[in-house]
C-alpha cells in the first residue's frame, strides 16, 4: 500500500492507472476509522480495480466553534486498517497541500444542502462539495463509495454528480451499527459512558418509525411526534430535526413511502449526532 501527501504524486498514480485500463474506486474520509468504513473499502474493491482511501479533515466543512480542532485523528491506527483491508493508496494530504491559500473557489447546492443539517450547519455542504469535487479530480476516481449515515450528503453529493455531469458511479453504503444499534461515528468517541447509553435513544426512535410503517401508521406527523415523544425524556438530548423526506429530493412528506427518509440530529450533550433510515418495504 502506498501513502501519498501530495496531489501530484496522487494524480500520477491515478494516470498510470488510467493508462492500464485500470478502474479507480476511492473512499473519502475523514480519518479515526472505524467498521463502517472499512465496509466502504470492501464496496469499493467490489466495483473498481484499485482503491484510494483519502484522509483528510476538511476544514472548509467545519465552522468557526465546530469540532475542527478537536475532530479524532490517528493516522497510524488508520494506515495499518487500510493496509489490512487491501487498499491500494492512502491519499494523506495537509490542508496547505489541498488548498491555496487564497483560493477562492467553491461548490454550492442550492436545495438540498438548505434543510436538515444544513440549517444549523450553512457553510457545511458547501466544503463537502468542494473537497469531494477536488478529490474527484485528484484521484481521477471512475466510482466512490459514501455511508448512508450521512444520508444529506450523499444526495447533496448525488445531485452535484448529476447537475455537473461528473463522469464518476456513487455507490451508497449500508450503515453499520455496534452491536447495540448505535450507528458508528468517529464522533462517538466524544461520548462519556452515560451519554454512549443516551445515544441510543436515535436508534430506538428509528425502531419505532420503522415498527409504525409497517403497522400501517403512514401519517408523517404523527410518527415523528412519536419519535420525539420517545427521545423527549432521555436526559441531555436536544433534538435538533426529526424529518421524513424524499430519499433523492429531500423534499418533505405527509405521507410516508417506500424511499421515505426518516432522519434525525440529536445532540446528546455536547455531541451531535445523525442517523437515518429509508423505509422500503411495508413489512420487512
Ligand atoms: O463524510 C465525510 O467523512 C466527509 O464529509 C467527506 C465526504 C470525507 C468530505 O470531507
Amino acid at each position: 500500500m502506498k501513502v501519498l501527501k501530495t496531489k501530484a504524486e496522487m494524480s500520477a498514480v491515478a494516470e498510470s492507472w488510467r493508462i492500464e485500463n485500470l478502474d479507480v474506486g476511492l473512499v473519502p474520509t475523514m480519518g479515526f476509522l472505524h467498521e463502517g468504513h472499512l465496509s466502504l473499502i470492501r464496496i469499493a474493491r467490489q466495483h473498481a480495480d484499485k482503491v484510494v482511501v483519502s484522509i483528510f479533515v476538511n476544514p472548509t466543512q467545519f465552522a468557526p466553534g465546530e469540532d475542527f480542532a478537536a475532530y479524532p485523528r490517528d493516522e497510524a491506527r488508520d494506515l495499518a486498517m487500510c493496509e489490512a483491508e487491501g487498499a491500494d493508496v492512502v491519499f494523506l494530504p495537509s490542508p496547505e497541500e489541498m488548498y491555496a491559500p487564497d483560493a477562492s473557489v467553491a461548490l454550492t447546492e442550492n436545495r438540498l444542502a438548505k434543510t436538515m443539517c444544513g440549517l444549523t450547519r450553512p457553510t457545511h455542504f458547501q466544503g463537502v462539495l468542494t473537497v469531494v469535487n477536488k478529490l474527484f479530480n485528484i484521484t481521477r476516481a471512475d466510482s466512490a463509495v459514501f455511508g448512508m449515515k450521512d444520508a444529506q450528503q450523499l444526495a447533496v453529493i448525488r445531485r452535484m454528480v448529476r447537475d455537473l455531469d461528473m463522469p464518476i458511479a456513487i455507490v451508497p453504503g449500508p450503515i453499520v451499527r455496534e452491536p447495540d444499534g448505535l450507528a458508528m461515528s468517529s464522533r462517538n468517541t466524544y461520548l462519556s459512558a452515560d451519554e454512549r447509553r443516551h445515544a441510543l435513544c436515535l436508534r430506538r426512535s428509528l425502531d419505532l418509525a420503522e415498527a409504525m410503517w409497517r403497522r400501517g401508521d403512514s401519517a408523517a406527523d404523527a410518527v415523528l411526534g412519536a419519535m420525539r415523544e420517545q427521545i423527549a425524556p432521555t436526559p441531555g438530548a436536544v433534538i435538533d430535526y426529526i424529518v421524513a423526506v424524499d430519499a433523492d429530493s429531500l423534499e418533505p412528506v405527509e405521507t410516508l413511502r417506500p424511499n421515505t427518509l426518516v432522519a434525525l440530529a440529536v445532540k446528546i450533550g455536547r455531541t451531535r449526532l445523525i442517523d437515518n433510515t429509508i423505509l422500503n418495504k411495508k413489512t420487512p
